[in-house]
């Protein structure tokens, strides 16, 4: 199936604050109780071992479960404490201090818009874009990865929805239900999250849509390498391919890094 690109709301600047907010913490609840990431963890870290970083610059960052819990899952599987900055264009700002308060002198959080086409060159560290790269239109892709590769740092792109509808169709049907039953167990508990999404179920068709616009944005393998820049090659090696997360979800990754200096 070719690429879509539809809009989704909660990437658009006048969208609600609240709403976008409620919709990346049903993310980061996801995130956590799913760990669709886990899977991800061995090849990253091997990638920020051939480069020599040692920390991660996650961008899109949501409410930020996603990178933190490959970190914990690096911290678990070859003892390294990873340290992580949580950047994003609409800051999650409770979400970015609750895990700031939680892991505390691992996580530093950017409280101001960080855009992932144009990240500032002193936010040191691998980038990492989690459940975000289908948000960019291939010359805006072309050019995250290109400024990567022009401030010399490794980046890893990882993606849990792909444009495959025997896997999300289904998913996208129960989306509204789940996220309708999930919000009440989602930490911390907020009356204005029920009234969003168990009263007026805003935030549960959003999701329903923003998901299924992801899904039919997501680039596969093939398109994300041929994204990546052409000049200066042979001092980056760029690989993609699918890994097998829980049930039927595969995640779908780009992972480029530079030769250490
Ligand atoms: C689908 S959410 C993914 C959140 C998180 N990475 C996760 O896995 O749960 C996409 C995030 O990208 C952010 N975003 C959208 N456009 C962006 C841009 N141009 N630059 C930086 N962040 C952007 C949104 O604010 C949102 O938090």
């Amino acid at each position: 199936m070719r690429r879509f690109h539809l809009v989704e709301f909660h990437e658009l600047s006048r969208f609600p604050a609240t709403w976008r907010n409620l919709l990346t913490d049903v993310m980061s609840y996801f995130a956590e109780g799913f760990r669709p990431y886990h899977p991800v963890s061995g090849k990253l870290w091997a990638a920020m071992q051939a480069c020599g970083a040692r920390s991660i610059v996650d961008l899109c960052s949501g409410a930020g479960r996603s990178a933190l819990t490959v970190a914990r899952e690096i911290a678990a599987r070859h003892g390294v404490e990873v340290s992580v900055v949580l950047t994003d264009k609409y800051p999650n700002l409770e979400a970015f201090q609750r895990a700031a308060r939680e892991r505390h002198g691992t996580v530093t959080i950017i409280d101001t818009p960080v855009e992932a086409t144009d990240v500032p060159g002193d936010l040191d560290g691998f980038w990492t874009m989690f459940t975000s790269f289908h948000h960019f239109r291939e010359l805006e892709a072309r050019r995250i990865l290109a400024n990567a590769v022009r401030q010399q740092r490794g980046i890893g792109v990882f993606e849990y929805t792909e444009r495959n509808f025997l896997i999300w169709g289904p998913t996208i049907l129960a989306m509204p239900l789940f996220v309708w039953i999930a919000t009440p167990f989602i930490r911390p508990f907020s009356w204005r999250r029920v009234l969003w999404t168990n009263l007026l179920p805003i935030v549960p068709l959003l999701a329903a849509w923003d998901g299924l616009v992801s899904c039919l944005r997501t680039y596969s393998p093939a398109e994300l390498l041929a994204l990546t820049p052409t000049h200066a090659p042979e001092r980056y090696t760029w690989e993609a391919g699918r890994l097998r997360s829980f049930g039927a979800c595969r995640i779908t990754y780009l992972l480029g890094w530079p030769a250490p200096t």
